[in-house]
């Protein structure tokens, strides 16, 4: 939670998250030193280097763009979810160490500046396209090193959660570019179809582990658009009956779904005006805010109440449910719906209050007993 850009605090899980991830690199980029020295005598240390640096970035490349989809598919995975910001970050070291060895070994020895350099050709001739590969590295990293530097809690705070998230969805440009530049790299240089297999291999997993995500999320997806559907056609009709009026009237409020939809101390998502509304049930009341985490958009209807606050699955940010702001001292705040039960059915009006506004819970038993008794 943020106090002043101090972001989730340091704990065990992030040691270990670190420490897995700092030993995994180093065990990756000894293997492939050791194997390139075993395989191919007689590679000069510079070139070892710049393709085992290249190769683990392009790995955790890999491993980074599927965690996203993997949780989506089981939620087991969502602890590796939490840290992945340092997983981006060691991964964009790794490319910039690679394009300083490739620049000072293949660019920095000429006239020409290396930059333009890399512009000007590829060292890499005698090919099958003749593809120059590297402008993709190049655009590439400057995708990686922006991302990098701007993912700290200070720009999400200052940038907007939309806008920092938009920002780091150019990871799937930088991967294209990437995939581009080892494609036609490799088609350059090399003869085994080894490092082509392996290329399509990891693409194929990306793609199919997003496809199998959206597949898994499309009933859920409908199942929204059909309730942002009835919401339009519910404010159609009372338009047309010329009803709506700028307080809120029974008639506002949206059939959202039955109370015994909702687990305890956890959420049903729904759509309204667009937007995702999450619907939580706790200590016999129910409350309503947005989805979105103020952290880095983070679906909170799939969190759970834990000491009385909303908790976000991915990094653990805190809401108080009926005020949608962040216990103190913390100052995250998202929006409040104002809610009602009414025959077992929660009714919610779809006008968002602004962040942090305190949203009256709606009382399942006294609600209950009030229409057993007009029966
Ligand atoms: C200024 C930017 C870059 C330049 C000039 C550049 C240049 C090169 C060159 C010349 C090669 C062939 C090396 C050789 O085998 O002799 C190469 C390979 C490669 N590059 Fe880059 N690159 C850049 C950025 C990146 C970035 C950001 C990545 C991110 C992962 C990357 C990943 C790779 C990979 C995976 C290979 C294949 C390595 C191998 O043969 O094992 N490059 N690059
Ligand atoms: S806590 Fe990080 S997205 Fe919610």
């Amino acid at each position: 939670m943020a106090l002043e850009y101090s972001a989730v605090q340091w704990n065990r899980q992030k040691r270990i998250y670190d420490f897995v991830l700092a030993g995994g690199v180093g065990a990756f980029l000894v293997l492939f030193g050791v194997l390139s020295k075993v395989l191919f005598p007689f590679i000069t240390d510079e070139i070892m280097l710049m393709r085992a640096f290249a190769a683990a970035a392009f790995v955790l490349l890999h491993v980074i763009l599927c965690i996203g989809p993997l949780c989506r598919v089981n939620r087991k995975f969502l602890p590796l979810l939490y840290n992945r910001r340092h997983a981006g970050v060691t991964m964009c070291l790794l490319a910039l160490i690679h394009s300083a060895l490739v620049i000072v070994t293949y660019h920095a020895g000429g006239d020409t500046n290396p930059i333009v350099s890399i512009f000007k050709g590829s060292p890499l001739t005698g090919s099958i396209a003749r593809v120059p590969f590297q402008p993709f590295g190049f655009f590439a990293l400057v995708i990686l090193l922006l991302m990098a530097a701007t993912s700290h809690d200070f720009w999400l705070a200052n940038l907007s959660a939309p806008v920092w998230k938009s920002l780091h969805m150019l990871v799937y440009v930088a991967y294209g570019l990437l995939v581009l530049h080892v494609t036609f790299g490799v088609l350059q240089a090399e003869v085994s179809p080894v490092y082509a297999v392996a290329v399509a291999v990891g693409l194929a997993t990306v793609l199919g582990l997003h496809i199998a995500a959206a597949c898994k999320e499309a009933p859920a997806d409908r199942e929204l658009a059909g309730s942002s559907r009835r919401e339009e056609a519910h404010t159609k009709s009372r338009n047309s009956q010329g009803l709506v009026t700028s307080a809120a009237t029974e008639e506002d409020f949206i059939d959202a779904c039955a109370v015994a939809d909702i687990p305890e101390k956890r959420a049903r998502i729904i759509c309204l005006s667009g937007e995702r509304v999450a619907i939580f049930k706790h200590d016999g009341k129910v409350s309503a805010v947005s989805n979105v985490c103020q952290h880095q958009n983070g679906p909170l209807g799939e969190g759970k109440i834990l000491d009385g606050c909303i908790t976000c699955p991915w990094h653990g940010y805190q809401y108080v449910p009926e005020t949608g702001a962040s216990p103190p001292p913390f100052v995250e705040k998202v929006p409040t719906f104002n809610v009602r039960v009414k025959n077992g059915r929660v009714l919610v009006d779809p006008k968002p209050n602004p962040p942090g506004t305190h949203a009256e819970p709606a009382l399942i038993a006294s609600a209950e007993s009030k229409a057993l008794q007009t029966v």
